[in-house]
């Protein structure tokens, strides 16, 4: 069995800046006829496959995964690893699995991180927190445009956000790989501190130069309003209001984990998406 690994995910928002880390290695990049295999490294070996058949583990030895944990393909896949003599494998969970509302992934992304933690491989799991930087995010790229819009912002709740910046947890997938104080573990992984939604609205106001009115709004007006305009859900408003604060002194500890501020990561992110206020024409 050669050293390979396999990048499931690749094309994805995480996954893309793994591939540029590990491409370098001679990794491959699992891809679907469908896949924008543009974000991925010119020379980087792509083999043709789906999550929901078996993968081409032909020669690998190593998996790292960076696609959902939340669509029930990864108990089979740890038997397929198994059968396939894949020995390492690297998985991208979430915090998200704390979570104290209703939540329809839930049991199935604990499953898959039982059926890890119950098989024979070399596994490590990561936990992020929500993931940001760069225009492929689907949340903070989304509140820099909003902000630099509209200078008031609707606060509903003060729960705690410890955001990490995609290439901050790309970075620190590969430590983890790589690290053999790993083995058999998993890490929460989040951005350098914790923020109160009003300081994050705040700090990301500042990336994009503009100051920023920020509104209380009850928890129960805004469900209600969520209810009545569908843009987002009743669901959707509650997890704003809870508190996402994670330690991740292990992952510190074990592969030299040593995240952004917020602040420095959203700041980065207003200049790569031409927001920041030196950059702006208007
Ligand atoms: N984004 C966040 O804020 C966030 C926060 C916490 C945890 N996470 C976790 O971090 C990981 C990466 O998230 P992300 O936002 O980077 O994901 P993403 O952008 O949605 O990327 C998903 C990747 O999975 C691939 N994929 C989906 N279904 C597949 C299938 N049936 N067969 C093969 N490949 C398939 C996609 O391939 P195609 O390109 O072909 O669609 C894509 O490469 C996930 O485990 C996610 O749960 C994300």
């Amino acid at each position: 069995m050669s050293d390979r690994v396999l990048l499931v995910g690749a094309t994805g928002f995480l996954g893309s800046f793994v591939a540029r880390r590990l491409a370098v290695r001679g990794a491959a990049a699992l891809v679907r006829t469908t896949s924008e295999t543009s974000v991925l490294p010119e020379r980087m070996e792509l083999r043709r496959g789906d999550l929901n058949r078996s993968l081409p583990l032909d020669g690998i030895s190593t998996l790292v995964y960076c696609a959902s944990m939340g669509f029930g393909h990864v108990p089979p896949l740890v038997r397929d690893l198994e059968r396939a003599g894949v020995t390492r494998a690297v998985f991208i969970s979430t915090t998200a699995i704390f979570t104290g509302l209703p939540s329809a992934s839930r049991a199935v992304r604990l499953e898959a991180e039982s059926a890890v933690q119950s098989s024979a491989l070399d596994w490590t799991i990561l936990r992020p927190t929500m993931i940001y930087g760069t225009a492929r995010d689907r949340n903070i790229s989304r509140l820099l445009r909003l902000l630099r819009r509209w200078p008031v912002f609707p606060l509903c709740g003060n729960g705690l956000w410890q955001p990490i910046y995609v290439e901050d947890l790309a970075d620190a997938v590969v430590a983890a790989l790589d690290s053999p104080q790993t083995s058999r573990r998993v890490y929460n992984v989040a951005g350098a501190q914790p923020l109160v939604l009003a300081d994050l609205v705040r700090t990301a106001a500042h990336a994009v130069g503009r100051n920023v009115s920020l509104i209380r709004v009850p928890l129960q007006a805004a469900v209600l309003g969520a209810r009545l305009t569908r843009m987002v859900t009743p669901e959707q408003v509650r997890r704003l209001a809870e508190d996402k604060a994670f330690s991740y002194a292990d992952a510190t500890r074990d592969f030299g984990f040593e995240p952004r501020s917020f602040a420095e990561g959203v700041t980065r992110e207003a200049e790569a998406i031409g927001l920041s206020p030196a950059r702006r024409t208007v």
